[in-house]
């Protein structure tokens, strides 16, 4: 009962209901009416976005009675990091997104015990009680574990909600956790180990670049039991771990991936999240070995965190699509922060892992309910210097699939293929393969909405197939791109700012000797906000 709320997230949040009456809206539409259009340049439209303000890390991804809960670190008044707050949006499927009123679950706390900002958790369901919290509620079993951050100290609180997540309420007896008053220790995530009935939460010792594993019956009593790291890519600090167990394609066993941000110090710049895989026995994480692998070749996904209690079973991760390098100037208004597509975990087995040591696969969930105007569904032969050009009717947010093959002329591979995503000024996105290099590129230099000189423009990864095969699934929404390739072995999350407005076509090029684009289907797709 120590709830407080900061004023300015107070009048944030009569304005928005202030605006609401004003759109005339019924209490039933007022969720989606107290917000504005999603309409103005660079406004991601099938892609979740903060109404306005801004936004990082996903937090208490949690799916419980229907509904798809996805929290978020939220300042609910200015347009840069600052009076973290735990902002909410619910969806039945993962595609469609409604801001939730209030759209602030946990407020932040600047005055009387719990002085401090609410930063990064996680969010469980209790359906045994085990917190005590539910008792005389029966059908709630929402609690939520975040890191209190004050002045001197970070510690780790929860809070319960007896209103299926709509708000919540901070338990007396906090905090639960104080790692002698340390000033970096933050980043709960939790979730239940069935095969001993135990809490696990994960938790960053950020300067020491370590994963600290606790124990709980109650969410309230937490043993350490186990402590992972320094390994792999230490950089400046360890943010936001997870730990979860994933599906080996093909086969009934088990996995166990354990997910780190660093930030900086990313291989690419800034902040990425790596991540190792091995096993794990309730108490302890084993990496099976101690490659550095990172979840992404864009420089754009981090903070990662994966839902609790979906209800098909699956590890379903939800990245923010920025970098702390450069998130507090990106050229986005009213708003700033972008999460990537919910995409669904698995690993290879090991006989099919690639030289690179890409175990982790993440798969988009399907937006075929959002399909529209199909604009392209065949294949192309593609000579030297000769394109393929799809005009982007309709929404210029839009997907597409393809799978390219080229052959080798007298014992050489040398071709190369562009996919340039441009606008009608000229500006563009290029994807593309190299056949003579086994390598997926991906450019956003060649855009003139925002320049930075830690907005860096040319990703790239090695992928390549014994039959020269490669195949991209690419989502384009305005301002982001989300490229996987061969069935997401590899990811690039990238932002791109086009300041003459967004792609209004897509264009395939070959260089320097045929390519065979071997099927290609094209998509635009609806606004989940309209
Ligand atoms: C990661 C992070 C977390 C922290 C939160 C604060 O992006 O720095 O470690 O809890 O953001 O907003």
């Amino acid at each position: 009962m120590q709830k407080q709320f900061l004023p300015l997230a107070s009048a944030f949040l009569l304005a928005a209901s202030a605006s609401a009456q004003s759109l005339g809206s019924s209490s039933s539409s007022q969720a989606s009416a107290a917000f504005p259009l999603y309409d103005e340049p660079y406004r991601p439209q099938y892609h979740f976005s903060p109404p306005m303000h801004f936004m990082n890390d996903p937090n208490g991804l949690v799916y419980f009675n229907g509904t798809y809960h996805l929290y978020y670190q939220y300042n609910p008044t200015q347009l840069v990091a600052g009076n973290q707050a735990w902002g909410h949006a619910v969806s039945t499927d993962l595609i469609h997104w409604q801001n939730a009123v209030p759209q602030i679950a946990i407020p932040e706390a600047i005055t009387g015990p719990l002085a401090g900002q609410i930063f990064t958790g996680s969010a469980v369901v209790d359906s045994n009680n085990t917190s005590g919290f539910f008792t005389g509620h029966p059908g709630q079993a929402l609690v939520a574990i975040y890191t209190l951050n004050q002045p001197t100290r970070e510690v780790q609180n929860v809070a319960y909600s007896l209103d299926n997540g709509y708000t919540y309420t901070n338990y007396s007896g906090n905090p639960v956790l104080n790692h002698g008053n340390n000033p970096n220790f933050r980043d709960p995530k939790v979730f239940y180990y069935a095969p001993t009935n135990t809490w696990v939460m994960s938790v960053a010792l950020p300067r020491a670049h370590q994963v600290l594993f606790y124990t709980s019956l109650n969410l309230k009593d937490w043993t350490l039991v186990s402590t992972f790291g320094p390994a792999g890519v230490e950089g400046y600090q360890w943010e936001c771990p997870n730990l979860f167990p994933v599906p080996v394609q093909g086969t009934a066993e088990t996995k166990w991936v354990l997910m780190v941000g660093i930030n900086p110090g990313a291989p690419q710049g800034g902040s990425i999240d790596q991540y190792f895989v091995g096993t794990f026995d309730g108490t302890t994480f084993t990496a099976d070995d101690t490659a550095a692998r990172v979840m992404d070749f864009g420089k754009d996904f981090y903070a990662a965190q994966t839902y609790n209690n979906d209800p098909l079973g699956r590890t379903i991760v939800v990245g923010w699509m920025s970098n702390w390098q450069y998130t507090q100037v990106v050229p986005t208004t009213p708003w700033r922060g972008v999460y990537t597509l919910p995409r669904v975990l698995s690993v290879l087995p090991s006989q099919n892992q690639t030289q690179t040591g890409s175990l982790l696969v993440q798969t988009p969930i399907s937006l075929n309910d959002l399909h529209d105007q199909t604009l392209f569904d065949g294949s192309a032969e593609l000579g030297t210097g000769a394109s393929l050009s799809v005009p982007l009717k309709g929404n210029s947010s839009f997907e597409f699939e393809t799978t390219l093959v080229a052959q080798p002329t007298s014992g050489q591979l040398q071709q190369r293929l562009n996919i340039d995503i441009s606008n009608s000024a000229g500006e563009k996105v290029t994807v593309g393969y190299d056949w003579s290099q086994g390598q997926v590129f991906v450019n956003r230099g060649q855009t003139k909405g925002f320049s930075n000189p830690f907005f860096t423009n040319k990703f790239s990864v090695w992928e390549a197939n014994a039959d020269n095969s490669i195949k991209l699934h690419v989502f384009v929404d305005r301002s982001t791109l989300e490229v996987f390739v061969d069935n997401g072995i590899q990811v690039c999350s990238t932002s791109f700012y086009m300041l003459s407005g967004p792609p209004t076509n897509l264009q395939f090029t070959a260089e320097n000797d045929d390519v065979t684009v071997q099927s290609l289907t094209a998509y635009s797709l609806k606004s989940i906000w309209r």
